[in-house]
Protein backbone atom coordinates (compact mmCIF):
# COMPACT_ATOMS: atom_id res chain seq x y z
CA UNK A 1 0.00 0.00 0.00
CA UNK A 2 3.49 1.98 0.73
CA UNK A 3 4.20 1.95 -2.71
CA UNK A 4 3.99 4.68 -4.73
CA UNK A 5 5.03 5.28 -8.68
CA UNK A 6 5.58 8.82 -10.61
CA UNK A 7 4.59 8.33 -13.89
CA UNK A 8 5.08 11.60 -14.84
CA UNK A 9 7.98 13.23 -13.51
CA UNK A 10 7.91 16.18 -16.23
CA UNK A 11 7.60 19.27 -15.48
CA UNK A 12 4.33 20.39 -16.61
CA UNK A 13 4.77 23.63 -18.97
CA UNK A 14 3.14 26.93 -19.21
CA UNK A 15 1.10 25.70 -21.63
CA UNK A 16 -0.60 23.48 -19.28
CA UNK A 17 -1.04 25.49 -16.80
CA UNK A 18 -1.41 28.78 -17.64
CA UNK A 19 -3.21 30.84 -15.13
CA UNK A 20 -1.47 28.74 -12.27
CA UNK A 21 1.87 29.69 -10.28
CA UNK A 22 2.67 25.97 -10.24
CA UNK A 23 4.88 23.76 -12.83
CA UNK A 24 4.56 20.44 -11.91
CA UNK A 25 1.81 17.51 -11.91
CA UNK A 26 2.90 16.10 -9.17
CA UNK A 27 2.51 17.25 -5.28
CA UNK A 28 5.74 18.55 -3.77
CA UNK A 29 6.71 20.57 -0.46
CA UNK A 30 6.99 24.33 -0.46
CA UNK A 31 10.77 23.47 -1.20
CA UNK A 32 9.94 21.12 -4.48
CA UNK A 33 10.79 17.92 -2.43
CA UNK A 34 8.12 14.96 -4.22
CA UNK A 35 5.40 14.19 -1.60
CA UNK A 36 4.61 10.38 -2.44
CA UNK A 37 1.45 10.52 0.55
CA UNK A 38 -0.26 13.31 1.22
CA UNK A 39 -3.31 11.51 2.67
CA UNK A 40 -1.99 9.84 5.90
CA UNK A 41 0.41 11.56 8.36
CA UNK A 42 3.80 9.44 8.97
CA UNK A 43 2.86 7.37 12.24
CA UNK A 44 4.73 4.91 14.05
CA UNK A 45 2.78 1.79 13.15
CA UNK A 46 -0.31 2.29 11.32
CA UNK A 47 -2.12 4.10 15.09
CA UNK A 48 0.45 6.77 15.48
CA UNK A 49 1.97 8.53 16.99
CA UNK A 50 2.72 10.96 14.06
CA UNK A 51 6.29 11.42 13.96
CA UNK A 52 7.97 14.97 14.22
CA UNK A 53 10.15 14.42 11.40
CA UNK A 54 7.04 14.24 9.03
CA UNK A 55 8.09 17.38 7.50
CA UNK A 56 5.28 17.39 4.50
CA UNK A 57 2.85 17.29 7.44
CA UNK A 58 4.71 20.13 9.84
CA UNK A 59 4.79 22.28 7.16
CA UNK A 60 1.09 21.54 5.50
CA UNK A 61 -0.54 22.51 8.71
CA UNK A 62 1.85 25.42 10.33
CA UNK A 63 1.32 27.01 6.37
CA UNK A 64 -2.51 26.64 7.22
CA UNK A 65 -2.43 28.24 10.66
CA UNK A 66 -0.91 30.99 9.37
CA UNK A 67 -3.87 31.26 6.32
CA UNK A 68 -5.49 34.12 7.56
CA UNK A 69 -3.74 37.98 8.05
CA UNK A 70 -5.16 40.85 10.24
CA UNK A 71 -8.31 41.70 8.35
CA UNK A 72 -8.83 45.64 7.38
CA UNK A 73 -9.44 48.06 10.60
CA UNK A 74 -12.09 49.44 8.23
CA UNK A 75 -13.74 48.40 5.26
CA UNK A 76 -12.69 44.46 5.88
CA UNK A 77 -15.78 43.18 3.75
CA UNK A 78 -15.03 43.94 0.21
CA UNK A 79 -15.08 42.15 -3.40
CA UNK A 80 -12.78 43.33 -6.11
CA UNK A 81 -12.22 43.42 -9.79
CA UNK A 82 -9.95 44.83 -12.84
CA UNK A 83 -10.76 46.94 -15.64
CA UNK A 84 -9.79 50.32 -17.27
CA UNK A 85 -9.89 53.71 -17.58
CA UNK A 86 -10.11 55.74 -20.39
CA UNK A 87 -10.18 59.32 -21.01
CA UNK A 88 -13.30 60.82 -22.93
CA UNK A 89 -12.17 64.52 -22.33
CA UNK A 90 -9.55 66.58 -22.56
CA UNK A 91 -8.48 68.31 -19.00
CA UNK A 92 -4.98 69.36 -20.02
CA UNK A 93 -5.05 72.56 -19.14
CA UNK A 94 -6.54 71.26 -15.94
CA UNK A 95 -3.81 68.83 -15.03
CA UNK A 96 -0.41 67.81 -16.29
CA UNK A 97 -1.08 63.92 -15.07
CA UNK A 98 -0.25 61.56 -17.53
CA UNK A 99 -2.85 59.33 -17.95
CA UNK A 100 -4.80 62.56 -18.70
CA UNK A 101 -2.80 63.44 -21.58
CA UNK A 102 -5.49 63.16 -24.19
CA UNK A 103 -8.85 61.38 -24.83
CA UNK A 104 -8.80 57.70 -25.83
CA UNK A 105 -6.06 57.02 -23.40
CA UNK A 106 -6.48 53.80 -21.25
CA UNK A 107 -4.76 52.99 -18.11
CA UNK A 108 -5.23 49.82 -16.25
CA UNK A 109 -7.31 49.78 -12.98
CA UNK A 110 -8.15 47.29 -9.99
CA UNK A 111 -11.26 48.41 -7.43
CA UNK A 112 -12.45 47.61 -4.28
CA UNK A 113 -15.98 48.16 -3.07
CA UNK A 114 -16.71 47.72 0.19
CA UNK A 115 -18.95 48.01 3.64
CA UNK A 116 -16.51 49.91 6.19
CA UNK A 117 -17.72 48.69 9.76
CA UNK A 118 -18.05 44.90 10.07
CA UNK A 119 -15.86 41.87 9.77
CA UNK A 120 -14.99 40.49 7.05
CA UNK A 121 -17.86 37.86 6.70
CA UNK A 122 -20.55 40.45 7.18
CA UNK A 123 -23.40 40.79 5.60
CA UNK A 124 -23.69 43.11 2.61
CA UNK A 125 -26.43 44.73 2.97
CA UNK A 126 -25.92 46.61 6.03
CA UNK A 127 -27.06 50.49 6.51
CA UNK A 128 -23.44 51.38 5.98
CA UNK A 129 -21.23 54.07 3.88
CA UNK A 130 -19.59 51.82 0.84
CA UNK A 131 -16.05 51.87 0.14
CA UNK A 132 -15.20 52.63 -3.50
CA UNK A 133 -11.63 52.36 -3.89
CA UNK A 134 -10.11 52.75 -7.60
CA UNK A 135 -5.84 52.17 -8.50
CA UNK A 136 -5.16 53.29 -11.23
CA UNK A 137 -1.98 51.71 -12.83
CA UNK A 138 -0.29 55.00 -14.71
CA UNK A 139 3.13 55.57 -16.30
CA UNK A 140 4.02 57.60 -13.15
CA UNK A 141 3.06 54.89 -10.64
CA UNK A 142 -0.41 54.56 -9.05
CA UNK A 143 -3.03 56.82 -8.13
CA UNK A 144 -5.12 55.79 -5.67
CA UNK A 145 -8.76 57.20 -5.28
CA UNK A 146 -9.84 55.83 -2.41
CA UNK A 147 -13.41 57.26 -1.86
CA UNK A 148 -16.76 56.28 -0.32
CA UNK A 149 -20.17 55.86 -2.28
CA UNK A 150 -20.95 59.08 0.35
CA UNK A 151 -19.37 62.54 -0.89
CA UNK A 152 -19.12 63.17 2.47
CA UNK A 153 -18.16 62.27 6.12
CA UNK A 154 -19.24 61.93 9.38
CA UNK A 155 -16.31 64.11 11.15
CA UNK A 156 -13.98 66.74 9.74
CA UNK A 157 -10.55 66.15 11.73
CA UNK A 158 -8.37 63.08 11.75
CA UNK A 159 -8.54 63.39 15.49
CA UNK A 160 -11.65 62.49 15.42
CA UNK A 161 -11.47 59.10 12.88
CA UNK A 162 -10.83 56.58 15.70
CA UNK A 163 -13.61 57.72 17.86
CA UNK A 164 -15.90 57.51 15.12
CA UNK A 165 -15.12 54.44 14.27
CA UNK A 166 -15.24 53.08 17.68
CA UNK A 167 -19.06 54.62 17.78
CA UNK A 168 -19.85 52.16 15.16
CA UNK A 169 -17.98 49.42 15.88
CA UNK A 170 -19.67 46.52 17.93
CA UNK A 171 -19.63 47.66 21.78
CA UNK A 172 -16.06 46.52 23.34
CA UNK A 173 -18.36 44.92 25.88
CA UNK A 174 -21.50 43.24 24.18
CA UNK A 175 -19.59 43.10 20.51
CA UNK A 176 -22.94 44.43 19.33
CA UNK A 177 -23.44 47.42 17.30
CA UNK A 178 -25.47 49.33 19.51
CA UNK A 179 -27.29 53.15 18.36
CA UNK A 180 -26.76 54.42 21.69
CA UNK A 181 -22.96 54.39 21.74
CA UNK A 182 -23.22 56.38 17.87
CA UNK A 183 -26.02 58.67 18.92
CA UNK A 184 -24.31 59.40 22.01
CA UNK A 185 -20.62 59.89 20.31
CA UNK A 186 -22.23 61.91 17.48
CA UNK A 187 -24.62 63.96 19.21
CA UNK A 188 -20.88 66.05 20.05
CA UNK A 189 -20.37 66.31 16.31
CA UNK A 190 -23.21 68.65 14.86
CA UNK A 191 -20.96 68.55 11.58
CA UNK A 192 -22.08 64.62 11.06
CA UNK A 193 -25.91 65.60 10.19
CA UNK A 194 -24.94 66.21 6.30
CA UNK A 195 -23.51 62.43 6.24
CA UNK A 196 -26.82 61.17 8.49
CA UNK A 197 -28.84 62.90 5.73
CA UNK A 198 -27.13 60.32 3.14
CA UNK A 199 -26.79 57.07 5.41
CA UNK A 200 -30.37 57.35 7.05
CA UNK A 201 -31.82 57.89 3.47
CA UNK A 202 -32.58 55.04 0.78
CA UNK A 203 -28.81 54.86 -0.68
CA UNK A 204 -27.47 54.13 3.18
CA UNK A 205 -28.09 50.21 1.56
CA UNK A 206 -27.24 50.00 -2.07
CA UNK A 207 -28.49 47.49 -4.04
CA UNK A 208 -24.90 46.26 -4.96
CA UNK A 209 -21.88 47.55 -5.94
CA UNK A 210 -22.63 48.24 -9.42
CA UNK A 211 -25.38 50.13 -8.69
CA UNK A 212 -23.80 53.10 -6.61
CA UNK A 213 -22.09 55.85 -6.64
CA UNK A 214 -18.68 56.93 -6.00
CA UNK A 215 -16.86 59.67 -4.89
CA UNK A 216 -13.31 61.25 -3.67
CA UNK A 217 -14.46 62.68 -1.22
CA UNK A 218 -11.83 65.08 -0.28
CA UNK A 219 -11.10 68.15 -1.70
CA UNK A 220 -7.83 67.57 -3.84
CA UNK A 221 -6.06 69.80 -6.35
CA UNK A 222 -4.91 69.73 -9.97
CA UNK A 223 -2.27 71.38 -11.17
CA UNK A 224 -1.17 71.94 -14.86
CA UNK A 225 1.93 72.09 -16.31
CA UNK A 226 2.24 75.48 -16.08
CA UNK A 227 1.68 74.80 -12.12
CA UNK A 228 -1.68 76.35 -11.92
CA UNK A 229 -3.82 75.04 -9.09
CA UNK A 230 -7.22 74.37 -8.32
CA UNK A 231 -9.47 72.67 -6.61
CA UNK A 232 -10.88 69.27 -7.35
CA UNK A 233 -13.58 66.59 -6.27
CA UNK A 234 -13.78 63.50 -8.17
CA UNK A 235 -16.91 61.65 -8.71
CA UNK A 236 -18.37 58.37 -10.22
CA UNK A 237 -21.48 57.79 -11.85
CA UNK A 238 -22.76 54.25 -12.61
CA UNK A 239 -24.08 53.73 -16.49
CA UNK A 240 -26.72 51.61 -15.17
CA UNK A 241 -28.00 54.05 -12.40
CA UNK A 242 -28.62 54.16 -8.87
CA UNK A 243 -30.76 51.58 -6.66
CA UNK A 244 -30.95 50.94 -3.50
CA UNK A 245 -32.92 48.61 -1.15
CA UNK A 246 -35.56 49.21 1.25
CA UNK A 247 -35.66 47.71 4.60
CA UNK A 248 -37.92 44.67 3.53
CA UNK A 249 -36.09 43.47 0.46
CA UNK A 250 -32.68 43.87 2.53
CA UNK A 251 -33.65 41.45 4.68
CA UNK A 252 -34.97 38.99 2.15
CA UNK A 253 -31.89 39.74 0.22
CA UNK A 254 -29.07 39.63 3.26
CA UNK A 255 -31.13 36.51 4.59
CA UNK A 256 -30.56 34.37 0.86
CA UNK A 257 -26.98 35.76 0.55
CA UNK A 258 -24.81 37.59 2.74
CA UNK A 259 -22.48 37.86 -0.11
CA UNK A 260 -25.16 39.32 -2.82
CA UNK A 261 -23.24 42.02 -3.69
CA UNK A 262 -19.59 40.09 -4.45
CA UNK A 263 -21.82 38.00 -6.21
CA UNK A 264 -23.81 40.35 -8.43
CA UNK A 265 -20.09 41.73 -9.49
CA UNK A 266 -18.25 38.43 -10.39
CA UNK A 267 -21.61 37.34 -11.95
CA UNK A 268 -21.99 40.43 -14.25
CA UNK A 269 -18.65 40.72 -14.85
CA UNK A 270 -18.54 36.80 -15.62
CA UNK A 271 -21.43 37.14 -17.74
CA UNK A 272 -19.85 40.03 -20.29
CA UNK A 273 -21.93 42.85 -18.78
CA UNK A 274 -19.37 45.05 -17.73
CA UNK A 275 -20.12 47.65 -14.64
CA UNK A 276 -18.89 50.95 -16.30
CA UNK A 277 -19.08 54.80 -14.43
CA UNK A 278 -18.45 57.90 -15.46
CA UNK A 279 -15.51 59.95 -13.76
CA UNK A 280 -16.89 63.42 -13.60
CA UNK A 281 -15.02 66.81 -11.57
CA UNK A 282 -16.19 69.85 -9.95
CA UNK A 283 -13.14 72.21 -10.21
CA UNK A 284 -12.65 75.87 -8.14
CA UNK A 285 -10.04 78.54 -8.29
CA UNK A 286 -8.64 78.67 -4.83
CA UNK A 287 -9.28 82.17 -4.77
CA UNK A 288 -13.53 81.45 -4.49
CA UNK A 289 -13.49 80.01 -1.59
CA UNK A 290 -13.36 83.40 0.27
CA UNK A 291 -16.61 83.65 -1.23
CA UNK A 292 -18.80 80.91 -0.04
CA UNK A 293 -20.31 80.69 3.16
CA UNK A 294 -18.46 77.14 3.55
CA UNK A 295 -15.36 75.74 3.79
CA UNK A 296 -14.63 74.23 0.60
CA UNK A 297 -11.79 72.02 2.26
CA UNK A 298 -14.17 70.36 4.59
CA UNK A 299 -15.20 66.68 4.23
CA UNK A 300 -19.15 67.46 5.69
CA UNK A 301 -19.78 69.69 3.01
CA UNK A 302 -20.60 69.37 -0.72
CA UNK A 303 -19.96 71.82 -3.34
CA UNK A 304 -23.07 72.95 -5.17
CA UNK A 305 -23.55 71.57 -8.81
CA UNK A 306 -25.18 75.04 -9.64
CA UNK A 307 -22.06 76.73 -8.93
CA UNK A 308 -19.42 73.64 -9.88
CA UNK A 309 -21.41 71.61 -12.48
CA UNK A 310 -20.02 67.98 -13.08
CA UNK A 311 -17.31 68.11 -15.77
CA UNK A 312 -17.12 64.85 -17.90
CA UNK A 313 -13.60 63.50 -17.57
CA UNK A 314 -13.89 59.49 -18.70
CA UNK A 315 -15.06 56.32 -17.70
CA UNK A 316 -14.55 53.29 -15.99
CA UNK A 317 -14.84 49.59 -16.95
CA UNK A 318 -14.75 46.79 -15.24
CA UNK A 319 -14.29 43.93 -17.22
CA UNK A 320 -12.07 41.58 -16.06
CA UNK A 321 -12.70 39.35 -12.24
CA UNK A 322 -10.09 38.99 -10.04
CA UNK A 323 -7.86 35.29 -10.37
CA UNK A 324 -7.62 35.14 -6.46
CA UNK A 325 -9.44 36.40 -3.85
CA UNK A 326 -5.86 36.96 -0.99
CA UNK A 327 -3.86 38.17 -3.79
CA UNK A 328 -6.12 40.47 -5.41
CA UNK A 329 -8.49 41.60 -2.12
CA UNK A 330 -7.19 40.90 0.93
CA UNK A 331 -3.31 41.47 -0.20
CA UNK A 332 -4.44 44.74 -2.05
CA UNK A 333 -3.85 48.07 -0.22
CA UNK A 334 -4.61 51.32 -1.75
CA UNK A 335 -3.41 54.61 -0.26
CA UNK A 336 -5.22 58.53 -0.67
CA UNK A 337 -0.98 59.33 -0.25
CA UNK A 338 -0.65 57.45 -3.77
CA UNK A 339 -0.56 60.88 -6.19
CA UNK A 340 0.66 61.01 -9.57
CA UNK A 341 2.15 64.22 -10.99
CA UNK A 342 -0.62 66.62 -11.91
CA UNK A 343 -2.70 65.70 -8.80
CA UNK A 344 -2.26 66.82 -5.17
CA UNK A 345 -3.35 67.23 -1.55
CA UNK A 346 -5.04 69.79 -0.04
CA UNK A 347 -4.71 71.57 2.82
CA UNK A 348 -8.06 69.44 4.34
CA UNK A 349 -7.27 68.50 7.45
CA UNK A 350 -8.89 65.23 7.29
CA UNK A 351 -7.48 64.00 4.25
CA UNK A 352 -3.72 64.65 6.01
CA UNK A 353 -4.50 62.48 8.94
CA UNK A 354 -5.35 59.67 6.06
CA UNK A 355 -2.06 60.65 3.68
CA UNK A 356 -0.59 58.97 7.37
CA UNK A 357 -2.64 56.23 7.87
CA UNK A 358 -2.92 53.95 5.05
CA UNK A 359 0.68 53.26 4.53
CA UNK A 360 1.07 53.15 8.45
CA UNK A 361 -1.70 49.91 8.92
CA UNK A 362 -0.64 48.22 5.18
CA UNK A 363 3.37 47.84 7.15
CA UNK A 364 1.63 45.73 10.24
CA UNK A 365 -1.18 44.13 8.10
CA UNK A 366 0.89 43.09 5.31
CA UNK A 367 4.16 43.70 5.58
CA UNK A 368 7.01 46.42 5.32
CA UNK A 369 7.02 45.20 1.32
CA UNK A 370 3.47 45.21 0.69
CA UNK A 371 4.30 47.30 -2.35
CA UNK A 372 6.55 44.70 -3.73
CA UNK A 373 3.00 42.37 -4.20
CA UNK A 374 2.27 41.91 -7.65
CA UNK A 375 -1.67 43.60 -7.06
CA UNK A 376 0.27 46.57 -5.27
CA UNK A 377 3.08 47.08 -7.54
CA UNK A 378 3.53 49.59 -9.77
CA UNK A 379 3.13 48.56 -13.75
CA UNK A 380 6.02 51.41 -14.63
CA UNK A 381 9.74 51.17 -14.12
CA UNK A 382 10.78 52.29 -10.49
CA UNK A 383 13.99 52.28 -8.49
CA UNK A 384 14.88 53.10 -5.27
CA UNK A 385 16.66 51.43 -2.32
CA UNK A 386 13.94 51.23 0.56
CA UNK A 387 13.35 47.06 0.17
CA UNK A 388 15.41 45.12 2.58
CA UNK A 389 13.44 43.90 5.11
CA UNK A 390 11.15 41.05 5.49
CA UNK A 391 9.79 39.75 2.23
CA UNK A 392 11.94 41.17 -0.44
CA UNK A 393 11.50 38.88 -3.01
CA UNK A 394 13.54 41.01 -5.52
CA UNK A 395 16.10 39.64 -7.18
CA UNK A 396 18.98 42.50 -7.39
CA UNK A 397 22.45 42.63 -8.00
CA UNK A 398 23.27 46.26 -7.78
CA UNK A 399 26.28 46.61 -5.95
CA UNK A 400 24.80 50.65 -4.87
CA UNK A 401 22.20 50.54 -2.28
CA UNK A 402 22.69 54.57 -1.63
CA UNK A 403 21.74 57.94 -3.60
CA UNK A 404 23.76 59.31 -5.48
CA UNK A 405 26.35 57.49 -6.83
CA UNK A 406 29.03 58.45 -9.20
CA UNK A 407 28.70 54.73 -10.03
CA UNK A 408 25.06 54.15 -10.88
CA UNK A 409 22.93 56.58 -13.38
CA UNK A 410 19.77 56.45 -11.77
CA UNK A 411 19.26 60.48 -11.35
CA UNK A 412 16.28 62.09 -9.89
CA UNK A 413 12.56 62.45 -12.06
CA UNK A 414 12.48 65.89 -14.02
CA UNK A 415 10.62 67.68 -10.88
CA UNK A 416 6.82 68.42 -11.50
CA UNK A 417 4.52 71.14 -9.67
CA UNK A 418 3.67 71.56 -6.25
CA UNK A 419 0.61 73.80 -5.06
CA UNK A 420 1.99 77.45 -5.09
CA UNK A 421 0.11 79.15 -2.23
CA UNK A 422 2.12 80.09 0.41
CA UNK A 423 1.60 78.37 4.35
CA UNK A 424 1.76 80.42 6.94
CA UNK A 425 0.09 80.15 10.24
CA UNK A 426 0.44 80.03 13.94
CA UNK A 427 0.55 76.39 15.80
CA UNK A 428 -2.95 75.66 17.09
CA UNK A 429 -5.43 72.83 17.57
CA UNK A 430 -8.70 74.41 16.63
CA UNK A 431 -12.11 73.83 14.80
CA UNK A 432 -12.14 75.00 11.07
CA UNK A 433 -13.74 78.91 10.87
CA UNK A 434 -16.83 78.39 9.00
CA UNK A 435 -18.29 75.25 10.13
CA UNK A 436 -21.83 75.83 8.91
CA UNK A 437 -22.94 72.35 10.27
CA UNK A 438 -26.72 72.02 9.18
CA UNK A 439 -27.37 74.06 6.01
CA UNK A 440 -26.46 71.44 3.70
CA UNK A 441 -28.46 68.62 5.47
CA UNK A 442 -31.24 70.37 5.75
CA UNK A 443 -31.18 71.02 1.93
CA UNK A 444 -30.72 67.60 0.73
CA UNK A 445 -33.64 66.67 2.96
CA UNK A 446 -36.09 69.08 1.13
CA UNK A 447 -34.92 67.51 -2.30
CA UNK A 448 -36.48 64.00 -0.90
CA UNK A 449 -40.09 63.39 -2.42
CA UNK A 450 -42.35 62.78 0.86
CA UNK A 451 -42.31 59.07 0.78
CA UNK A 452 -38.50 59.09 0.88
CA UNK A 453 -38.99 61.81 3.43
CA UNK A 454 -40.98 59.71 5.28
CA UNK A 455 -38.23 56.62 5.21
CA UNK A 456 -35.75 59.14 6.50
CA UNK A 457 -37.79 60.50 9.04
CA UNK A 458 -38.66 56.95 10.35
CA UNK A 459 -34.94 55.92 10.25
CA UNK A 460 -33.91 58.58 12.42
CA UNK A 461 -36.99 58.03 14.80
CA UNK A 462 -35.82 54.24 14.88
CA UNK A 463 -31.96 55.15 15.63
CA UNK A 464 -32.88 57.50 18.45
CA UNK A 465 -35.27 54.88 20.03
CA UNK A 466 -32.39 53.08 21.49
CA UNK A 467 -33.67 52.51 25.10
CA UNK A 468 -30.25 53.63 26.27
CA UNK A 469 -30.32 57.04 24.48
CA UNK A 470 -30.88 59.24 27.11
CA UNK A 471 -33.51 62.53 27.12
CA UNK A 472 -30.80 64.97 27.18
CA UNK A 473 -28.83 63.01 23.65
CA UNK A 474 -33.00 62.77 22.22
CA UNK A 475 -32.94 66.49 22.96
CA UNK A 476 -29.45 67.56 21.14
CA UNK A 477 -30.34 65.46 18.16
CA UNK A 478 -34.02 66.97 17.65
CA UNK A 479 -32.19 70.32 18.22
CA UNK A 480 -30.08 69.88 15.28
CA UNK A 481 -32.53 68.15 13.28
CA UNK A 482 -34.88 71.03 13.71
CA UNK A 483 -31.78 73.66 12.74
CA UNK A 484 -31.84 71.88 9.42
CA UNK A 485 -35.42 72.00 8.95
CA UNK A 486 -37.72 72.98 11.37
CA UNK A 487 -40.67 70.81 10.49
CA UNK A 488 -38.44 67.78 10.41
CA UNK A 489 -37.41 68.87 13.71
CA UNK A 490 -41.12 68.95 14.98
CA UNK A 491 -41.97 65.37 13.32
CA UNK A 492 -38.99 63.85 15.34
CA UNK A 493 -40.14 64.91 18.21
CA UNK A 494 -43.91 64.39 18.18
CA UNK A 495 -42.74 60.67 17.12
CA UNK A 496 -39.96 59.96 19.35
CA UNK A 497 -41.68 57.85 21.18
CA UNK A 498 -43.58 55.73 19.04
CA UNK A 499 -41.70 52.77 17.53
CA UNK A 500 -42.01 53.32 13.86
CA UNK A 501 -43.22 50.19 11.37
CA UNK A 502 -42.39 50.10 7.42
C1 LIG B 1 -9.58 51.81 4.51
C2 LIG B 1 -8.03 54.87 7.91
C3 LIG B 1 -11.04 58.25 6.28
C4 LIG B 1 -12.21 55.39 2.59
C5 LIG B 1 -8.94 52.34 5.60
C6 LIG B 1 -8.00 51.64 6.43
C7 LIG B 1 -7.56 52.50 7.37
C8 LIG B 1 -8.24 53.75 7.16
C9 LIG B 1 -6.54 52.22 8.47
C10 LIG B 1 -7.57 50.19 6.23
C11 LIG B 1 -6.58 50.17 5.10
C12 LIG B 1 -5.95 48.83 4.89
O1 LIG B 1 -5.87 48.03 5.84
O2 LIG B 1 -5.50 48.59 3.75
C13 LIG B 1 -8.67 56.07 7.72
C14 LIG B 1 -8.42 57.27 8.49
C15 LIG B 1 -9.28 58.22 8.05
C16 LIG B 1 -10.06 57.61 6.99
C17 LIG B 1 -7.38 57.38 9.60
C18 LIG B 1 -9.47 59.65 8.49
C19 LIG B 1 -8.53 60.36 9.12
C20 LIG B 1 -11.63 57.78 5.16
C21 LIG B 1 -12.51 58.53 4.29
C22 LIG B 1 -12.83 57.71 3.26
C23 LIG B 1 -12.15 56.45 3.45
C24 LIG B 1 -12.95 59.97 4.49
C25 LIG B 1 -13.67 58.03 2.08
C26 LIG B 1 -13.28 58.97 1.25
C27 LIG B 1 -11.58 54.19 2.79
C28 LIG B 1 -11.72 53.06 1.92
C29 LIG B 1 -10.97 52.02 2.48
C30 LIG B 1 -10.38 52.54 3.69
C31 LIG B 1 -12.55 52.98 0.64
C32 LIG B 1 -10.86 50.60 1.96
C33 LIG B 1 -9.75 50.49 0.93
C34 LIG B 1 -9.71 49.07 0.41
O3 LIG B 1 -10.69 48.66 -0.25
O4 LIG B 1 -8.73 48.35 0.70
N1 LIG B 1 -9.09 53.61 6.09
N2 LIG B 1 -9.66 56.31 6.83
N3 LIG B 1 -11.44 56.52 4.61
N4 LIG B 1 -10.76 53.85 3.84
FE1 LIG B 1 -10.21 55.08 5.31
Amino acid sequence: QEQETFTDKEPMTGEHRPSSAFNTPFWTTNSGAPVWNDDSALTVGTRGPILLEDYPLVEKIAGFTRERIPERIVHARGASAKGFFEVTHDITHLTCADFLRAPGVQTPVIVRFSTVIHERGSPETIRDPRGFAVKFYTREGNFDLVGNNFPVFFVRDAMKFPDVIHAFKPNPKSHIQENWRIMDFLSHHPESLHTFAFFYDDIGVPQDYRHMDGSGVHTFTLLNKAGQARYVKFHWRPTCGVKNLLEEEAIRVGGTNHSHATQDLYDSIAAGNYPEWKLFIQTMEPDHEDKLDFDPLDVTKTWPEDIFPLQPVGRLVLNKNIDNFFAENEMLAFNPAFVVPGVYYSDDKFLQGRIFAYGDTQRHRLGPNYLLLPANAPKCPHHNNHIDGAMNFLHRDEEIDYFPSRFDPVRHAEKHPLPPRILTGRRTRIKIEKEDNFKQAGDRYRTFAPDRQERFLCRIVDGLSDPRITHEIRSIWISYWSQADRSLGQKIASRLNVRPSY
